[in-house]
């Protein structure tokens, strides 16, 4: 059903009163003054993720505001129509299922797709044991990208220790044979397994590497090439076609970002064992109902999708910095920018109008304190105010307390940092009486101006069901901004104009005598310049 735009709304009018009469100079300091219940009155339990929200430029007004928004918006049945199977993916025709791999037997949403799930996940996690019992395979490589890369990625690497140490992992995503080379180099293909994963089957960057992962067993003396290749699809006739001795299936009701609880999951499910895959769908599912039964103001996905509406709408914020707290975290700025900017980098709303108010921030970020070293001086200091999301971890899988106190330190004085700053008053009384107009000068290049807003997410540990439940937050945070804007999150029209050039180009350059007449001059001279070097 057609809506009008969200800035055509009533409550959009009312945020943008309250942004002008106390949104624009909303001060934190100012705000914790007046308010020392502030943090327990912003914090937000959600399964196993506490969500601290009080380092944000609202109170509880613009909080409800927003919620008035959502409402208006119908984000809550538009997250019952998802999660009840309507094909809210109009312009693919498709249903919208990704909570349907984690929904257990008997779930309030259990249904037919959830049924076929766990089907499928049963023969994909026995064969996992199988792999993990046999001893025979040392070395996983998955072959997929995007979606079919970033998600299993970002979680072998994020649980580390709760991964086998009898098996290496490897994830091989860009079609630069530089990534497969080095992958297989000092490999053994008699103990290696392929698992190339695609939903399509038909993503060039993947079927050209697993072309060559072929012939490099094949040159190794691998005779039984079958049994080298799984391929993960959900075109399993594809997959056989290109010689994948098993295939493991899933739907076109997955998206691909949204697909690591599939069998895309494979390689996470042979590092870390059917239990602990177990685990990670049930800390998902426990954040799905979460986010289908919470009160708005207690919806931590809800009101992180709020609160990224109202820096990027009304503040005007273009991007927002993951900051993870965790090195096996390295993996989910990636990770995130694939799920939210390939889902609302979007520029027309679902019937087809121009938006007329921005949609996905920028999203960027490395682990902390690794940041902190690099580009958090402009956080601190640069012209533009950039929201930053921590992600705490209370206890470390290694031994070192000492270090991992210092880890958390930082991650809390930074948030700290970036709202209290430092006023050139503060940074003058450290001068002494009557500072030189140079000692001014220097002084207020030495100031903060604070009033930067954090979010922190906080897990005890970053164990399996804890990344399910953190994961599945962000999936339906994105999923709200989505809802407020009016834009289908679920498609991803944008990368196909690049792919159909990339085969045009790339069939001009395999044969020169074709016409270049048609091209810019800009893209013909520099195949013509990048020939002159071959
Ligand atoms: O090109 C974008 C994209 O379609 C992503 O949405 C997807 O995750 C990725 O390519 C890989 O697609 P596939 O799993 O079909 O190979």
């Amino acid at each position: 059903m057609s809506q009008p735009p969200c800035d055509q709304t009533a409550a959009w009018h009312q945020l943008q009163t309250l942004f002008n009469a106390r949104g624009r100079d909303f001060d934190l300091r100012q705000a914790f003054l007046e308010h020392p219940q502030r943090s327990s009155a912003m914090a937000v339990e959600a399964p196993m993720v506490f969500g601290d929200l009080s380092k944000h430029l609202w109170d509880d007004g613009i909080r409800d505001a927003l919620i008035a928004l959502a409402a208006e918006r119908g984000v809550a049945e538009r997250r019952d129509a998802m999660l009840r199977g309507d094909a809210i993916n109009t312009t693919e025709h498709r249903t919208v299922r990704h909570a349907a791999l984690r929904t257990p037997a008997g779930a309030p949403t259990d249904d037919a797709s959830a049924a076929l799930a766990r089907t499928e996940a049963a023969k994909f996690l026995a064969y996992a044991e199988q792999i993990r019992a046999d001893g025979k395979i040392t070395d996983v490589v998955n072959i997929g990208i995007g979606g079919s890369d970033l998600g299993p990625q970002m979680a072998v690497v994020a649980l580390h220790p709760h991964v086998t140490p009898s098996i290496r992992f490897h994830f091989v995503a860009n079609v630069d044979a530089h990534d497969l080379d080095t992958t297989l180099s000092g490999l053994n293909a008699a103990s290696t397994l392929f698992l190339v994963s695609s939903k399509t089957f038909g993503t060039r960057e993947t079927l050209v590497n697993a072309q060559l992962a072929m012939d490099w067993a094949r040159a190794q003396g691998v005779t039984d090439l079958p049994a080298h290749f799984v391929g993960v699809t959900a075109n399993p006739e594809a997959a056989r076609k290109h010689g994948m001795g098993t295939v493991f299936q899933f739907w076109d009701w997955v998206g691909g970002r949204y697909s690591m609880w599939s069998a895309i999951g494979l390689s996470i499910a042979i590092a870390i064992g059917k239990d602990g895959f177990q685990a990670m769908l049930d800390g998902a599912h426990a954040m799905d109902r979460h986010f289908a039964e919470a009160a708005p103001a207690q919806n931590l996905p809800m009101l992180l999708g709020l609160i990224d509406v109202w820096y990027r709408n009304f503040h005007g914020f273009g991007s927002r910095s993951i900051a993870p707290y965790h090195h096996g975290l390295r993996r989910l700025p990636a990770y995130l920018q694939q799920l939210e900017m390939e889902s609302n980098g979007k520029w027309v709303d679902r019937d087809g109008h121009p938006m007329a108010v921005g949609t996905s921030p920028v999203l960027w970020g490395e682990p902390g304190t690794n940041g902190q070293h690099s580009y958090f001086q402009m956080l601190h200091q640069g012209t533009d105010r950039i929201p930053v999301e921590f992600i705490v971890v209370a206890h470390p899988d290694h031994p070192h307390a000492a270090s991992h106190r210092t880890l958390l330190a930082n991650a809390l004085a930074q948030s700290r940092a970036l709202m209290i700053g430092r006023s050139l008053e503060e940074v003058l009384a450290d001068a002494g009486p009557a500072p030189s107009d140079e000692v001014i000068a220097v002084s207020k290049q030495r100031a903060f101006r604070g009033n930067r807003p954090s979010t922190t997410l906080l897990i005890e540990r970053l164990d399996p069901k804890t990344l399910g439940a953190l994961i599945a937050l962000h999936e339906h945070r994105v999923f709200t901004s989505a809802a407020v804007w009016g834009i289908n999150a679920f498609d991803q029209w944008g990368v196909e104009l690049g792919k159909t050039l990339a085969l045009d180009v790339e069939a001009r350059m395999t044969d020169p005598g074709r016409s270049r007449a048609d091209l810019d001059s800009s893209t013909a001279s520099l195949m013509h310049r990048l020939e002159s070097m071959a």
